[in-house]
């Protein structure tokens, strides 16, 4: 369960809770005046901590006492390290650190002090809500599929965090947001982790159409027949070879009036085995993830409308199965796509542009300002960047900054790459109209977009490559194990900010 956040106007020494929380910056140790204050009356542990050098404040040093006092049991120290090195992904990773220990040792709530960790480079809003989303964020879990030990699970139910009274108003505002935020984020997480045999086509489908319902959202879901019939033949190959059926779901949420809207295109393999060009089994592990950029189109959708966007947005994600089977497509094939341009396919594994390509051209139908495609697309990601920045390409530089843009905002860090028409070279095709793929390895990420640039015509697009961001091996900051919900914040900062 995630912790509530909650505001508080109270001042330190009126704090009732289990645990008081209160920053430094290495190199300004010295406490202010409440502090000072509030320090007095519990036997001037801050200062004698600072004075011994118990405590220096050093980045993600956090120092807990007990005090054993009838309104607060405990009294942590945080450090934040020097203040010339402090920025928003430090705040984010020392809240998220000590979200962790404290609960590690049982502390259910905590009271923040604000204050003590503002500088002048970062505005209140941005402090409360980078604060907000670390404490939620870094306190996810997946337990849904555990029976055993449910009791010893432990977690944090509140955060409170403390505010001026002439901030009250507007700060109720910022956490309320990031409490609509963080679920998106948190809701995708949850519905990427769902293992393949839960989490099939039609599963995922069912639950867009729950959240559509819950939220007052307009929404359309073809089978496999309606794909079928409007001639998407790529995602009809792609699917074949699963008893799984695909899906085609569309969710329109309307906030705009009649102004035109922006469509967000999401990657939905329920799994994802390479096809008949199987993956070898190290790669094949976590292919569950390959449904990633579909589950955040649905949760998006879902904040666009707790977030009252002023925007009219059209979230489709595009769902099957990549199986091997006798009735599997095949290296060779060639498929005619919903617009009506043949592919030659080269590799089953590169099946995400397919189903991709397909959904991209129906999406025109919505005479769209901009197009957004979410998609675990390319293991060349990884060999790009590494894990912690994906790769961004499209044929609109304006929409490419707005996204940059969100990015900076939402501190998920994104690295455009060329879309050079060169790149379309190696793509030409002997018997069809363009191949899907490359032989070779070179230019993963360029290629699979220059692939999908086809199936845009002149409408601005921008393809967002989260093969390498979607799954952590290894806990970091505010990501946990598995699913990260890399590009959600992301992408409702695009739409909140939409120019
Ligand atoms: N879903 C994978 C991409 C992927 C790989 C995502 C690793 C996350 C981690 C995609 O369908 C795929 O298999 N891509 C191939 C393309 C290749 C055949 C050109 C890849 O990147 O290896
Ligand atoms: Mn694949
Ligand atoms: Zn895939």
């Amino acid at each position: 369960m995630a912790p509530e956040i909650e505001l508080t106007t109270k001042k330190l020494g009126e704090i009732k809770d289990n645990c008081l929380v209160i920053a430094f910056f290495e190199d300004k140790l010295k406490p202010n005046d409440e502090i000072n204050n509030f320090d007095k009356s519990i036997n001037n542990i801050i200062s004698n901590s600072i004075k011994n050098k118990d405590f220096k404040a050093e980045k993600n040093e956090i120092e807990t006492f007990y005090l054993n006092n009838k309104n607060l049991k405990y009294l942590a120290l945080l450090g934040l390290g020097k203040e010339k090195d402090f920025n928003l992904n430090k705040l984010m990773d020392t809240v998220s650190n000590l979200s962790k220990k404290l609960r590690n040792s049982d502390i259910k709530t905590f009271t923040l002090d604000l204050n003590s960790f503002k500088n002048k480079n970062f505005d209140h809003n941005t402090y409360l809500e980078k604060i907000s989303q670390a404490a939620v964020l870094s306190m996810y879990q997946f337990n849904k599929f555990k029976t055993k030990d449910l009791d010893k699970i432990k977690s944090i139910t509140k955060a409170a965090i403390i505010v001026d009274n002439k901030d009250l108003k507007k700060s109720q505002k910022i956490i309320d947001d990031a409490a609509i935020y963080t679920e998106a984020v948190n809701k995708t997480r949850d519905l990427i982790n769902t293992p393949p045999n839960v989490a099939t086509p039609v599963y995922v489908a069912d639950y867009a159409q729950k959240t559509a319902k819950e939220n007052n959202l307009k929404c359309t879901i073809l089978d496999e027949k309606q794909i079928e019939k409007l001639g998407m033949g790529c995602i009809m190959a792609v699917a074949k070879g699963s008893v799984n059926k695909p899906r085609l779901v569309i969710l329109e949420y309307n906030g705009n009036g009649s102004d035109k809207p922006i469509v967000l295109v999401g990657k939905g393999i329920t799994f994802d085995t390479g096809g008949i060009n199987v993956k070898p089994s190290s790669y094949m592990t976590t292919m569950k993830d390959d449904k990633a950029g579909a589950c955040g189109v649905i949760n998006i959708l879902e904040a666009c409308r707790k977030l009252k966007l002023k925007a009219n947005v059209i979230g489709m994600a595009v769902l099957a199965e990549n199986m091997v089977s006798d009735k599997a497509y095949k290296p060779d094939d060639v498929l005619t796509s919903h617009s009506g341009l043949t592919v030659e396919v080269t590799n089953t594994d590169a099946e995400g542009r397919l189903v991709l390509a397909d959904a991209l051209s129906y999406s025109l139908k919505y005479k769209p300002k901009a197009i957004i495609d979410i998609a675990t697309l390319t293991g060349a990601s990884i060999i790009a960047l590494g894990y912690f920045a994906s790769p961004v390409v499209g044929n609109d530089q304006k929409l490419i900054d707005q996204i940059k843009q969100a990015s900076e905002t939402s501190l998920e860090k994104i690295w455009q790459f060329p879309l050079w028409e060169e790149y379309s070279e190696l793509i030409k095709s002997d018997i069809a109209d363009v191949k899907h793929l490359n032989e070779g390895i070179d230019a993963g990420v360029m290629v699979g977009g220059i692939f999908l640039e086809n199936f845009v015509e002149d409408i601005p697009w921008a393809h967002l490559d989260i093969g390498n961001t979607v799954w952590a091996k290894q806990e970091k900051g505010y990501t946990v194990k598995g699913a990260t919900g890399f590009s959600v914040l992301l992408l409702l900062n695009l739409l909140r900010d939409w120019k």
